[in-house]
C-alpha cells in the first residue's frame, strides 16, 4: 500500500510554520503550528516537505491525548495497529503503542524488563511493509536523560566509497523479530515472540518511495545477515555497516520536554531510545503511533520478500 505523504517539494516556502534545523542533513525542531487542532492543508504541505526534507521532526509544548495523536497521524497517512507483535494495550486505542520507563508495556506484568528498547533501528524492519513514519507522543519525560537518538541512512550511504555503494546496491539482508534484550524473560513473553514471527529479506539498499534518494537500509536490531555471502563476509559486512551507520555526524539526539512530540521517516533514519533512564529516578511515558509504509524496493528495482509473517494491516 502506497503511503499518503506528498512527493518532495523542495520549493514549498514555509509560510505558516518556523523550521530550525539541528544537525546538517537530519532533524529540525518544528513550531508555529497547534497540533492539538485539524491542520491546514497548507500546513500539512510544509510539515511533510520538512518531515521529508530533514528525515526526523520535532514539536514541543503540544499537549495531545491519545484522540488528538491519533488524529494528528491519520493527516498524513493510515494508521497501523499499535505493534505488529505486541498489540495494543487499550482497546479504545488500537493504533496506540504506549511505553513506560519501568515496563516495555502493560502486558508482561511483574516482569523486570528493565531495558525496554532495543539498540539502533528502523521499527519493525522485519515486516514485509515496515511501518513508513512513527509518531512518538512524549507525555511525561525526565528532565535530563532519556533522550533518543536518530541516524541519517541517505547520508550513511552517501559516505561510503563508490565501489563500495556499487556492491551493496545489489545486496539483500535477513530481518527477524527477535525481541529486545531482556533479562528475566517469561515464558508468556517468548510465546508471544514464537506466535507473531516475522521474517523479510530486503533490499540492503532502499530506494525511498517519495524522494528517490537510497538509503543504507540497515537496522541493526534486526538485520541478521546479507543473501548470498559466505557466514564470514555476512558477519563481518554488517558488523563494519553496523558502525559506519551510526557514525556521530550523520546523528542528532534529540532531548525531551514534557508534551513534545517526534515524527521519524524509518525508510531514512534509525532511532534508537534510551538505556540511562534505568538509572533515573524519573518517570519517562511515550505513545506511539505508526503509519503504512509499503515494500521496499533496491536500486535493481527487485522488492522485498516476505519469509514468515503477515503484512501490516492499515486500520
Ligand atoms: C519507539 C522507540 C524510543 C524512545 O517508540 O519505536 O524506539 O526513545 N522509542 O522511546
Ligand atoms: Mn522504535
Amino acid at each position: 500500500m502506497a503511503v499518503q505523504i506528498a512527493e518532495l517539494d523542495e520549493d514549498v516556502v514555509p509560510e505558516s510554520i518556523e523550521i530550525r534545523p539541528l544537525a546538517i542533513t537530519i532533524g529540525a525542531e518544528i513550531s508555529g503550528v497547534d497540533l492539538s487542532k485539524p491542520l491546514s492543508n497548507q500546513e500539512i504541505t510544509e510539515i511533510r516537505t520538512a518531515f521529508l526534507k530533514w528525515k526526523v521532526v520535532f514539536f514541543r509544548d503540544q499537549p495531545l491525548n491519545h484522540t488528538q495523536q491519533v488524529a494528528f497521524s491519520r493527516q498524513f497517512g493510515a494508521c497501523t495497529p499499535a505493534h505488529a507483535v505486541y498489540g495494543h494495550q487499550d482497546d479504545a486505542f488500537p493504533e496506540v503503542y504506549s511505553i513506560d520507563r519501568d515496563r516495555r508495556d502493560k502486558r508482561y506484568k511483574g516482569e523486570d524488563l528493565r531495558l525496554p528498547w532495543s539498540g539502533w533501528h528502523a521499527d519493525v524492519t522485519p515486516a514485509i511493509n515496515p511501518p513508513a513514519v512513527s509518531i512518538l507522543r512524549g507525555d511525561t519525560m525526565p528532565p535530563f536523560g532519556g533522550d533518543t537518538q536518530f541516524t541519517d541512512l541517505v547520508a550513511a550511504y552517501k559516505a561510503l566509497s563508490p565501489a563500495l555503494r556499487k556492491f551493496v546496491d545489489g545486496l539483500r539482508g535477513i530481518h527477524r523479530y527477535q525481541g529486545n534484550a531482556a533479562v528475566n524473560v517469561s515464558k508468556e513473553y517468548l510465546d508471544t515472540l514464537k506466535q507473531n514471527l516475522i521474517i523479510s529479506e530486503h533490499p540492503l539498499v532502499r530506494v525511498h518511495p517519495e524522494t528517490g534518494e537510497r538509503a543504507l537500509y540497515v537496522s541493526p536490531s534486526f538485520l541478521e545477515s546479507i543473501v548470498d555471502l559466505t557466514p564470514t563476509e555476512s558477519s563481518t559486512l554488517l558488523a563494519m555497516l553496523k558502525t559506519h551507520v551510526t557514525r556521530p555526524e550523520f546523528t542528532v539526539r534529540f532531548k525531551w520536554s514534557n508534551h513534545a512530540l517526534a515524527m521519524w521517516d524509518n525508510r531514512q533514519v534509525l532511532h534508537m531510545g534510551p538505556k540511562d533512564i534505568i538509572n533515573s529516578e524519573y518517570p519517562r511515558e511515550i505513545h506511539r503511533t505508526t503509519l503504512m509504509g509499503d515494500i521496499p524496493v533496491g536500486p535493481n528495482g527487485k522488492k522485498s520478500i516476505s519469509l514468515e509473517g503477515e503484512a501490516i494491516k492499515p486500520i
